[in-house]
């Protein structure tokens, strides 16, 4: 559903304004222009930046509450339709963001969650011992099961968290946790998805074949005490889309799940993974109802169909949870004309430290400036301050361009990322030693208090030299 795009067919008026409005449908997801400034879920942000300053990175906690609450009424939606007679349990992948502020926010909704490595396990242990996660609460450990990771999950069944799920990714990882494991404690095995053809390999590398599946369950866990195996997991690497390869490769796993079922009754959860999309640009439209139900749907009729009672359906969703929550905010800090073509606008940070995906994967984000919208619009690359000339933004999703508005001297113009919430800090390496050695920006963090007004954190100062010294050995 978007509204383009031929730029140079369409009678544009040249103010950044008009083309920002006539090129998608604006304003929508929380995005609002007044007097010429964005606003982003009612946030002022060119006030934003004359309080704390660019480089910011920040968070806008009420979209984490409002994204779970839309994904447990659209499957309870789904589930009254269908009369489905099995659980939604919303888990949160907490390797999208480990912030403390997003775990907290999280599970002030009464989420679970889905882990991937040892020192995960910590931050739950941390997290429990607050007061924040109650020890029934579902823990799904997912990833690569080293020595640590695997005595770390063994430690918590022993201290009472009965619903901690081992996910095996492959028989070893058997063998590992029963080698650690004292209390009786449940088990989850992956099921390896089979790619889609333009992928570099045909299944992926994570997770067993139905067969493995059955014959470790039947060898080492159907008459073990101590495991009971009651999730089988997937996810599909491309993400939950509405595309013939999704529907098709979901209804295997569900087939697979219900072969399981069959020689396995105690199984009764089926893990879909993540991979819901979020808002990467402002022209595209997800139709989330539609593929919550037709999830539902396919479940439903597949397990009737093999005469096997549904599962409870567990989601891992990270990016859905927590990326639309975050934004980086920038300067434009100078301009260089390379040619007749290249106009280089240099923002006061970087795109490879700051925003890693838009540099490793070519990841597109909604990009808008903040301030200047009655200016004449003009195209632009945007430049970061390493010396890498990787370090550049130049395409947006529906325009494989990027505008921004002319400016004339001494003037300055401000511009955000927005919905970038999602795996940059962990990506970038937050607080570290990044590129260049360019600081990691101040961190804010956006919330309403009791009256519903705006209130802020400040979360993290912008990084300082002493703290780089300092990793260096100086
Ligand atoms: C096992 C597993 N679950 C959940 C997720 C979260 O995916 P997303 O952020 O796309 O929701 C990931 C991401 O890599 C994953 O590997």
């Amino acid at each position: 559903m978007h509204k383009f795009i031929e730029l140079n067919t369409l009678n544009i008026k040249n103010r950044y304004t008009d083309l920002i409005h006539q090129t998608f449908f604006f304003p929508r997801h929380g995005f609002d222009v007044k007097d010429n400034q964005l606003f982003f879920h009612g946030v002022d942000l060119n006030e934003l930046i004359e309080k704390f300053g660019t480089p910011l990175k920040f968070n806008y906690l009420p979209k984490i509450d409002s994204q779970i609450e839309k994904a447990r009424n659209l499957f309870n939606q789904a589930f009254e339709k269908y009369d489905y007679q099995g659980k939604y349990n919303y888990c949160y992948c907490t390797k999208s963001s480990h912030f403390s502020f997003v775990l907290n926010r999280v599970l002030e909704n009464g989420v679970d969650l889905e882990t991937s490595s040892a020192f995960d396990l910590s931050i739950i242990k941390k997290l429990a011992a607050n007061g924040k996660f109650q020890k029934n609460q579902f823990i799904i450990c997912n990833g690569y099961k080293t020595e640590q990771y695997a005595q770390n999950m063994a430690s918590l069944v022993e201290s009472g968290f009965e619903n901690l799920v081992c996910v095996l990714d492959n028989v070893d990882e058997f063998d590992l946790i029963d080698k650690y494991a004292k209390k009786p404690m449940h088990l989850g095995i992956r099921i390896a998805t089979e790619e889609e053809p333009n992928f570099l390999v045909y299944t992926s590398r994570l997770g067993m074949s139905h067969k493995k599946i059955v014959d470790l369950y039947e060898e080492k866990i159907k008459h073990n005490p101590k495991f009971s195996l009651n999730v089988l997991h997937f996810f599909v690497n491309s993400g939950i889309r509405d595309t013939t390869y999704f529907w098709s490769e979901l209804t295997r796993l569900v087939n697979v799940y219900c072969d399981v079922k069959q020689v396995c009754p105690e199984l009764e959860n089926l893990d879909i993974g993540g991979g819901m999309p979020i808002y990467t640009s402002l022209g595209v439209e997800y139709d989330y109802a539609y593929m919550i139900d037709q999830i539902v749907y396919y479940i439903k009729a597949i397990c009737d169909n093999r005469e096997v009672p549904v599962p409870n359906i567990l989601t891992e969703f990270g990016s859905f949870t927590v990326g639309e929550s975050g934004g980086s905010l920038y300067s434009i800090i100078g301009q260089k004309e390379q040619n007749d073509k290249e106009l280089w606008y240099m923002i006061n940070s970087s795109f490879i430290t700051t925003l890693p995906d838009t540099w490793g994967i070519g990841q597109k984000f909604i990009m808008l400036a903040v301030n200047q919208w009655d200016h004449e619009f003009q195209r632009i690359n945007l430049g970061g301050l390493t010396c890498d000339s990787q370090d550049f933004y130049n395409s947006d999703t529906n325009t494989n361009q990027v505008f921004m508005p002319k400016l004339k001297d001494g003037e300055v113009l401000h511009m955000g990322f927005f919905h970038t919430g999602a795996y940059q800090e962990s990506l970038g390496g937050y607080g570290g030693i990044q590129h260049c050695l360019i600081p990691a920006p101040k961190h804010i963090l956006i919330d309403l208090d009791d009256e519903g007004n705006l209130k802020y954190e400040v979360f993290a100062t912008e990084q300082n030299v002493d703290s780089m010294l300092n990793i260096l050995g100086y």
